[in-house]
């Protein structure tokens, strides 16, 4: 029976060691989460923007954002196995990223974690988790782009 209590105490684990890990599946698992969300990368309208910031074929952005995921989220640390080191806010600083292309990349997100076999409590918890560094990369871009404006605006003047 889902509880209140037991949807705490769930989401209370998922932090922990690779238990988020296992509950998206493992590799497999978070392999066709990325297929569902580049699916729905490509079929949403609001998300047009950000498909178009990508390369034109995705094989490439599938593999690593599947791989980032799985040492994200406790598991084994496949990105850094293959691509080397990654600071997500810093992968992403050529990128215009606000509001609304942030809002896209988490409603893809939001669509495919709906169609994976998750815990209501796990969906919860993913989502909210993936706001996190989404944010991030949005403030850290923004105020790099500020900071471009006021020194290109002082060399002007
Ligand atoms: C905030 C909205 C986001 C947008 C619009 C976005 C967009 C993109 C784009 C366009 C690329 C391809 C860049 C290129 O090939 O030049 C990319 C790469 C990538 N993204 Fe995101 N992204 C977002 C959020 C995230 C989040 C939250 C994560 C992790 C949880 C993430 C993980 C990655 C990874 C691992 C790569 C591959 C980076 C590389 O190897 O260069 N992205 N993203």
């Amino acid at each position: 029976m889902i509880t209140h209590q037991n949807v705490l105490k769930d989401s209370a684990q998922y932090g922990t060691g690779d238990a988020s890990y296992r509950a998206a599946g493992g590799r497999e698992g978070i392999r066709q989460l990325v297929d569902r969300f580049y699916d729905y990368m490509e079929a949403l309208p609001q998300a047009r923007r950000i498909l178009h910031m990508h390369p034109d074929d995705l094989s490439e952005s599938r593999d690593k954002l599947a791989r980032f995921l799985c040492g994200w989220l406790g598991g084994p640390k496949l990105y850094n196995e293959k691509y080397g080191p990654i600071r997500i806010p810093a992968a992403h600083i050529h990128l215009e990223i606000g509001e609304a292309e942030r809002d896209a990349w988490l409603l893809c997100m939001e669509k495919a974690v709906g169609d994976q076999p998750y815990s209501p409590a796990f969906r919860d918890y993913l989502l909210r988790q993936l706001f996190i560094p989404a944010e991030r990369i949005r403030v850290v871009g923004t105020a790099r782009r500020e900071k471009q404006h006021r020194d290109t605006d002082c060399a002007g003047n």
